[in-house]
């Protein structure tokens, strides 16, 4: 039996982080850990083996009987201890509730939303212009748009959607430092899905209701419906992966445009270049950085033991930066070809809602260049990440 010191933990990497402000240099930080380390463990959130070379995150993903998400691929928890649907179901269960909804995220019924995403792009943008000279856009239109489309679709009722951010900001982005006040958002978001499940319910079905939530209420597992904790587990998971994850794929790739005038201009007179740009940000600025998982039978990976039991981080976002697959791997090029990312995972949890994420974030780059002429940052000091203020200088 190795001890800790020969399986070389006290001498890792200890301060490894992928949340927060550990965002801001994280790609410096990338870069070494690739040349050499990479495998590594951290001591953040109770320990945890990071893996950062795109194969190995590809085999790990492909591999859920060594690598599996139960308890929680989400590290820290979003303010519940509760397992999430599907993203924390281990198979055989997983599947069963995966394909609920798969028939909603086809790229054919994403494409049939196209023309209200279009037009919801079209009227935000316009809204950013009548703002002034100095707008925030991330206000103004990398978290609204995501709130319309997605909520419905999902059938969250519109007068709930102002409460949305603030839940967002302190579950996702407060958990770190604050962990209580995202446990206590946590309670009132499965509060929230309680009622308007209750209030569903009551209504009875209504054949005109095609959204999420009443596809989740009558779809059956093994010939069962959900029980209401699953209904809940799934909803909750749903409203965090839809909205926030969008918005800052949204926001990252206005942030990189309005610091970088020759793609503005490039993308802005070439539109059908904006599909790849789309994928070059996702791949070097994504709004998931790193998912975890457990190891369930000792294995090792580079040369270094994990033992069942342990927690590991696939970092995609590291991986996304891996020399050996991607020619100067930290350089933003609008125009890459063969693309092949992890900004939505690889394996068998890979994001269910990647046709709708890419389609949003498409749409709502070819509105903003066709109705903004030019577009600059007002202030330097705000990050690459989240979804915090986006402060551009709008002009002619
Ligand atoms: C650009 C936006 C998005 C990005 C970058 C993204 C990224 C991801 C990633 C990395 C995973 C985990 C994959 C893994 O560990 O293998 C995931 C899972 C998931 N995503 Fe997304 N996501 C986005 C948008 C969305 C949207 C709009 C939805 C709406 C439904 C969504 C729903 C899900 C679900 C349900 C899962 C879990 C799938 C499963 O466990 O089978 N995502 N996403």
């Amino acid at each position: 039996m190795s001890t800790e010191a020969e399986r070389g933990i006290a001498d890792n990497k200890p301060d490894f982080d992928f949340h927060g402000r550990a965002l801001d240099n994280i790609f410096d930080e990338y870069e070494e850990i690739l040349a050499k380390r990479p495998v590594g463990h951290s001591e953040k959130y109770g320990g945890f083996w990071y893996i950062a070379k795109s194969e190995d995150i590809f085999n790990a993903e492909q591999d859920p009987d060594t690598f599996a998400v139960g308890p929680s691929m989400i590290l820290p928890s979003f303010g519940t201890d509760v397992p999430l649907i599907p993203i924390d179901i281990d198979p055989p269960a997983h599947s069963d509730f995966r394909k609920i909804l798969l028939p909603m995220f086809t790229p054919m019924n994403i494409k049939k939303l196209e023309p209200g995403m279009k037009e919801t792009a079209r009227q935000l943008a316009e809204e950013v212009l009548s703002s002034g000279e100095v707008v925030d856009v991330s206000a103004k239109l990398a978290r609204p748009m995501p709130t319309i489309i997605f909520s419905r679709l999902a059938g969250y009722p519109e007068e709930d959607w102002p409460i949305f951010d603030r839940w967002i900001d302190e579950i996702i982005y407060e958990r770190t430092a604050k962990p209580e006040t995202a446990y206590a958002a946590g309670r009132e978001l499965n509060d929230y899905f309680d009622r308007l499940l209750d209030e569903r319910e009551k209504a009875g079905p209504d054949a005109a209701k095609d959204d999420l939530i009443a596809q989740l209420m009558k779809a059956e597992v093994k010939g069962r419906k959900l029980t209401r904790e699953e209904l809940l587990s799934y909803c909750y998971l749903l409203f965090l992966a839809g909205l926030d994850t969008t918005a800052w794929a949204i926001r990252s790739a206005l942030w990189y445009l309005a610091g970088n005038q020759k793609a503005q201009q490039q993308l802005r007179e070439n539109p059908d270049m904006i599909p790849g740009a789309a994928e070059e940000f996702l791949r070097t600025l994504s709004p998931v950085q790193a998912m975890a998982r457990t190891v369930k039978t000792d294995t090792v990976v580079q040369g270094q033991e994990l033992k069942a039991g342990e927690r590991v981080v696939l970092v995609f976002g590291a991986g996304n930066r891996d020399p050996e697959v991607y020619e100067e791997p930290n350089e933003i090029k609008i125009d890459r070809e063969n693309n092949r990312h992890l900004a939505f995972g690889g394996g068998i949890h890979r994001c269910l809602g990647s046709n709708l994420g890419r389609a949003e974030m498409v749409i709502a780059m070819e509105e903003f260049l066709k109705a903004v002429p030019h577009f600059e940052r007002a202030n330097d000091a705000e990050p690459w990440h989240g979804v915090g203020p986006l402060t551009l200088k709008i002009g002619a």
